[in-house]
């Protein structure tokens, strides 16, 4: 008993491997109201800290060499919040972008973002482009945000395009491919994640990357984002490791 309970409570580090680490993680941000609720704290300190987590999660990526990191921060549906948090969060993001913009270069963390930025501040879609234009001088791990993102808000405005340029003649229906297709979401040219975590104990994809995950392993945990580890993000590669992808087809021996 002893034995199987340090088993489980030692850092999963070992039993990843590190030469066979997936491309692209994606990671859905969840637990932030609950981990401050438990402390008697404002949900919005959760978010704070959440930021924080982030930003470590992120440079560990970088470290061991993965090369994309998309993470959900703010979905389409998060606007149905109290007022206060909605506003929190945005003065949030403002100083993690401040902040990035000094730290980018030296951490060489790529940031990029999902979603419609249109209905931000003027002042926090300045700050993006700036990260968008650092990012472009550097090569470390991709990290892209999703800001006032939805997986179907995503197909239906690449659907949009698409239909745009049917109706200039640029493309037809008829050629269109999945890859095609693919090149016209917010994911353009990023390959699809290959491993999914959702902290906080939800099981389930709350309108996150519903393209993208067509073959994502999924993997949950009830840690609460703003106490989300190295150890932990050990423990989601070991299990996807140890995960048999079969893309529809059978079992390789
Ligand atoms: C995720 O944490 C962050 C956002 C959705 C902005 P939550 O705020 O959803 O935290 P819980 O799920 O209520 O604990
Ligand atoms: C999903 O979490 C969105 C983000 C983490 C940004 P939610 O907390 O909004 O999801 P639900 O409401 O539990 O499905
Ligand atoms: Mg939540």
């Amino acid at each position: 008993m002893k034995l199987a309970f340090k088993k489980k409570s030692a850092d999963a580090a070992g039993q990843v491997d590190f030469s066979r680490l997936p491309r692209h993680i994606a990671i859905i941000l969840d637990g932030n109201g609950r981990w401050a609720q438990k402390r008697g704290l404002p949900r919005t300190a959760g978010h704070k800290v959440g930021a924080e987590t982030f930003r470590s999660i992120a440079t560990y990526c970088r470290d061991i060499g993965i090369e994309y990191l998309t993470v959900y921060a703010f979905s389409t549906e998060n606007w149905k919040r109290p007022r206060e948090e909605v506003d929190t969060i945005m003065v949030l993001l403002k100083k993690y972008l401040l902040e990035a913009i000094d730290t980018m270069e030296r951490d060489n963390v790529r940031l990029s973002f999902m979603g419609d930025l249109s209905v931000l501040s003027g002042e926090l879609r300045e700050l993006a482009d700036r990260c968008n234009d650092i990012s472009a001088r550097l090569t470390g791990c991709l990290c892209s945000i999703c800001i006032n993102y939805g997986g179907r808000a995503e197909i239906v405005h690449a659907a949009q395009t698409f239909a745009e340029e049917c109706r200039t003649g640029l493309v037809k229906p008829e050629d269109l491919t999945e890859e095609g297709f693919a090149r016209y979401l917010y994911s353009a040219g990023i390959p699809s994640p290959e491993l999914l975590i959702r902290p906080g104990g939800e099981q389930r994809l709350s309108n996150f990357l519903l393209w993208q995950c067509a073959y994502a392993e999924f993997y949950f945990t009830n840690v609460l984002w703003p106490d989300f580890s190295k150890e932990e993000l050990h423990r989601a590669i070991a299990a996807y490791q140890k995960r048999n992808r079969r893309f529809g087809g059978v079992k390789q021996e």
